[in-house]
Parts: C-alpha cells; sequence; structure tokens
C-alpha cells in the first residue's frame, strides 16, 4: 500500500522504515528540510538501533523516499501517518498545535480519500477532533477518515517492538477504516517479512494481537499505559525510600513481588526514576485531560511527584558522601534518558548536570550516544567520548543511565585514575559486595 508519515522524529522514522520493510511504499515529510536533506543523503539524524540498516534496504529498493514537500507527501499515500510532537504546555496539557498545522495541510494538499492516522500520543477525543477540523478546513470535501493508531515503541528496541509487538491497537469509527489498517499490519500480524532485528530466526514470541476499539478508547489506551508503567517505578521508588529508612534491599524486595504474575517483574527498578519524552509528557497530559472532565487523577499527581524527588535524592546522596561539591571534579556516567538510546530529552541526568554545575562543581560527562546533543546545552561542563577519561582525577563517579558499557566498566582501572573512589550509583547497576570489595565507596538506591 502506498503510505506518508508525516513527521520524522523517533516514531514517524521507525514507523516509516519498518512499514517500508515490510512491503509498503513509504514517503516521509518533515517540516524540517535539513532533517529530509540529510535522509536523502543517507544520514540517519537519530540513534535508534537497526534503523540504519533498515533505511539502507529500504532506500536501495525504493521501497521508501523523503520530501520536504508535504503536498507530495499527503497526495502519496492511501493513508496518512501522522508522527508529528505534542510537547506539553506550561500547564502540563498536550500542545496540539502540530497535529492541528497537519490536518490544515492535509485538507488543502489532498485530492483523494484518505485515511489519516493519528500515530501522535494524544489525549481522548483529538481524533474526533481531528475529524471535525479536517471536515471543516476542507470544506466537507475528500472524505477523510481518521483512525487512532497508537505505537507502543521503547527507544532502543522501537525496531523489535515494531516487528513484535504485543497488540496493535486500531481506534476506528468506521470498518474499512479497521480493515485498512488490518492490511497494512498484515505481514506483522501474519509474520510475513523477514525480521531485520532477528535476522529471520525469531524466537518463539507471542503473536500480536489487533484490537479494534473506539478512537477515544485507543488515545485512552496509549496514555492509560504509560502512565501505569510511571506509576509502577515510582511506587518501586517509594518502597526504595522505605528499604533505606528501614534497612532492606529493594532489590530483594521488588524481585519477590515481580515473581507474582499479576505485578510482573519490569518496571521495577528504583534509581533516578523515569524521564524521556514520553512519560513525564504523558503522565502531566494525562492528569490534565483528567482535570478538564472533573477527575482528579490524584494518584498519577503523586506519581509524578515521587519522580521529582528523585533528582533531590541523589543530590542528597552525592552531597552526603561528598560533604563539600562546590570545587569538585564530578564524573558522571550516562547523559540519555535511558540506555541504548541518544535522547535526552527530559533525561534525569541532565537535571543532575545543571544542580551540579549551579553548586560549583567541574562536570566531567560521557556517554556512549548522547555527547553530541548534551555539549550544545550545557557549554560549561567537560565532555569525554572515553569513559574512563571523563573519571580521571573525579572525586566520584555519578551513574546516571544503565548503559552496558557501565555495566561492564573495569573498576580497577577506573579506581587507579580517580582522586577517589566513590562511585553513587542512580541505577543501581553493582552489586555492592563487588564494588566494595574493590576498596571503593558505594551508594545506590534502596540498599543501604
Ligand atoms: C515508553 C513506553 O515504554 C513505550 O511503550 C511507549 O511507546 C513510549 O514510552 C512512547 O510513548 O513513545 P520509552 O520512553 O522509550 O518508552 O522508555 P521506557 O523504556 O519505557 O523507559 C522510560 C523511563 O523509565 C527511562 O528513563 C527509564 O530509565 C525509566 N525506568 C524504566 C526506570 O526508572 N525504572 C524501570 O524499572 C524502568
Amino acid at each position: 500500500m502506498r503510505l506518508s508519515v508525516i513527521g520524522c522524529g523517533y516514531v514517524g522514522l521507525v514507523t516509516g522504515a519498518c512499514l517500508a520493510e515490510a512491503g509498503h511504499e513509504v514517503i516521509c515529510t518533515d517540516i524540517d528540510a535539513e532533517r529530509i536533506a540529510q535522509l536523502k543523503a543517507g544520514q540517519v539524524p537519530i540513534y535508534e538501533r537497526h534503523l540504519d540498516k533498515i533505511l539502507v534496504s529500504a532506500g536501495k529498493s525504493g521501497k521508501i523516499s523523503y520530501t520536504a514537500d508535504a503536498g507530495e507527501a499527503i497526495r502519496f499515500g492511501e493513508a496518512i501517518f501522522i508522527c508529528v510532537g505534542t510537547p506539553p504546555r506550561p500547564d502540563g496539557s498536550a500542545d496540539l498545535s502540530a497535529i492541528d498545522h497537519v490536518a490544515q495541510q492535509i485538507a488543502a494538499e489532498a485530492r483523494s480519500p484518505k485515511l489519516v492516522v493519528e500515530k501522535s500520543t494524544v489525549p481522548a477525543r483529538t481524533g474526533l477532533e481531528l475529524q471535525r477540523a479536517l471536515s471543516a478546513y476542507s470544506r466537507g470535501g475528500n472524505g477523510f477518515r481518521v483512525a487512532s493508531n497508537p505505537e507502543f515503541l521503547r527507544e532502543g528496541t522501537a525496531v523489535e517492538d515494531f516487528f513484535h509487538p504485543d497488540r496493535i491497537v486500531v481506534g476506528v469509527e468506521d470498518q474499512a477504516a479497521a480493515d485498512q489498517l488490518r492490511e497494512i499490519y498484515r505481514p506483522i500480524l501474519e509474520r510475513n517479512f523477514t525480521c531485520p532485528v532477528h535476522a529471520g530466526e525469531c524466537p518463539d514470541i507471542q503473536k500480536a494481537e489487533f484490537l479494534v476499539t473506539t478512537i477515544s478508547s485507543a488515545e485512552l489506551i496509549k496514555h492509560a499505559s504509560n502512565s501505569f508503567l510511571a506509576l509502577k517505578i515510582s511506587y518501586a521508588n517509594a518502597v526504595s525510600d522505605l528499604c533505606e529508612k528501614l534497612g532492606a534491599n529493594v532489590e530483594e524486595v521488588t524481585h519477590a513481588m515481580g515473581l507474582d504474575p499479576r505485578i510482573g517483574t519490569q518496571f521495577l527498578r528504583a534509581g533516578l526514576g523515569f524521564g524521556g519524552f514520553c512519560f513525564p509528557k504523558d503522565i502531566q497530559a494525562f492528569i490534565s485531560l483528567a482535570a478538564t472532565v472533573g477527575v482528579d487523577f490524584e494518584i498519577l499527581k503523586a506519581a509524578e511527584r515521587v519522580n521529582k524527588q528523585r533528582i533531590d535524592r541523589f543530590l542528597e546522596k552525592i552531597g552526603k558522601a561528598l560533604w563539600v561539591v562546590k570545587g569538585k571534579r564530578l564524573a558522571i556516567l550516562g547523559l540519555a534518558f535511558k540506555a541504548n538510546t541518544d535522547d535526552i530529552r527530559f533525561a534525569p541526568a541532565l537535571d543532575v548536570m545543571r544542580r551540579l554545575l549551579e553548586e560549583g562543581a567541574e562536570v566531567h560527562a560521557s556517554d556512549p550516544e548522547a555527547l553530541a546533543k548534551a555539549k550544545k546545552q550545557f557549554p560549561q561542563a567537560h565532555f569525554h567520548e572515553d569513559p574512563y577519561k571523563a573519571l580521571e582525577g573525579a572525586h566520584a563517579a555519578l551513574v546516571c543511565t544503565e548503559w552496558d558499557e557501565y555495566k561492564k566498566l573495569d573498576w580497577e582501572k577506573a579506581g587507579k585514575v580517580m582522586a577517589r573512589k566513590l562511585i553513587v550509583d542512580g541505577r543501581n547497576l553493582y552489586s555492592p559486595a563487588k564494588i566494595k570489595a574493590l576498596g571503593f565507596e558505594y551508594v545506590s538506591f534502596g540498599r543501604e
């Protein structure tokens, strides 16, 4: 099928690339002409595992193309996937101006009926507004149909998540839209593709469920899922605070909790908390949406509060360990909001860095993928590709992202170049006994 993707960020680019890899003809556009020029020149503007490989193969087979001309993209596809940003407004509600702008473009440029699919995370009822806007902007013409098809792609494993989803949710108003979306996802549903992640040898993962719902339900499913996961992390973090006070070990507690299948082991890792461009903004938008209809989502407000306290708790730990922070040389290991991405949006590490710089520390940071993006924001900090260089002369190593590189770091080697053998671990990466056996002072979350 001919498909258009509007917005070439993390979601749009992965969606476009994977749909092309699944056999569709895809055209991608973005308001950022420089980004389109990069893509045309074969450069991938974001780091996402397997994405470069897919873009090269889809480019070679002619299945994917790029244009800075939104009109060209809109006219090409039988279905149009809207993958533009919905950033938070100062009051926490979602800024939907990019969606509105795309609606105006679609109404102006389309010459035939289109299925317009919201991929961007939006508050419930946006699809109905979009339908109304498309009809108003096109003066009732062109027969647009709207669907919601939320994405459940985690950065870092987005390609794998696309090809092996646990569910594909489509919110529609008519059977034809559901049928068209089922056809788009048929290769995924029938496992009829060569998996770029597992090179054709996919493990025996359960097949995806194709769920047809109303548009508002689909929109709500996305917000409710992300908010629940954020809530789970904050719950683990609150338990971790208790463990510290009561002399228990959060890992022992969450591991045992997670063995109950009703709870599950995932998303119970205590530490610096959640960041990124999804959870922090989605939880706010969900609280705000609830407030507009008179529901006080108190439980999510608490989850958000617990998450914000993580930074304070981390800085307290650093302050307590160092006594005086001002003038200390500190090594931050990890800037991305989580491992396997270069994304630093709402990354806890950046809040930590900002606060330490304000306190007069000399900050040296390292990250396997996010250095270029962070450098632009912090001209007063020092950046090193090599983590051992960041650790040279450091009074403390501050672990902020759970990169494998840091799990495997040679601390014996690092200890020799550090000014003081102190690790403050915001992601509980190490066994306290093992790291202390190497002569380090070690502070982590919920395991004191
Ligand atoms: C999240 C969801 O997991 C995806 O399903 C969803 O599609 C996506 O948002 C989205 O809305 O686009 P993502 O933001 O990529 O994906 O990252 P997660 O893997 O969910 O992690 C979010 C944050 O929580 C990270 O900062 C991570 O370090 C933190 N986290 C995660 C914890 O602090 N503890 C945990 O146990 C798990």
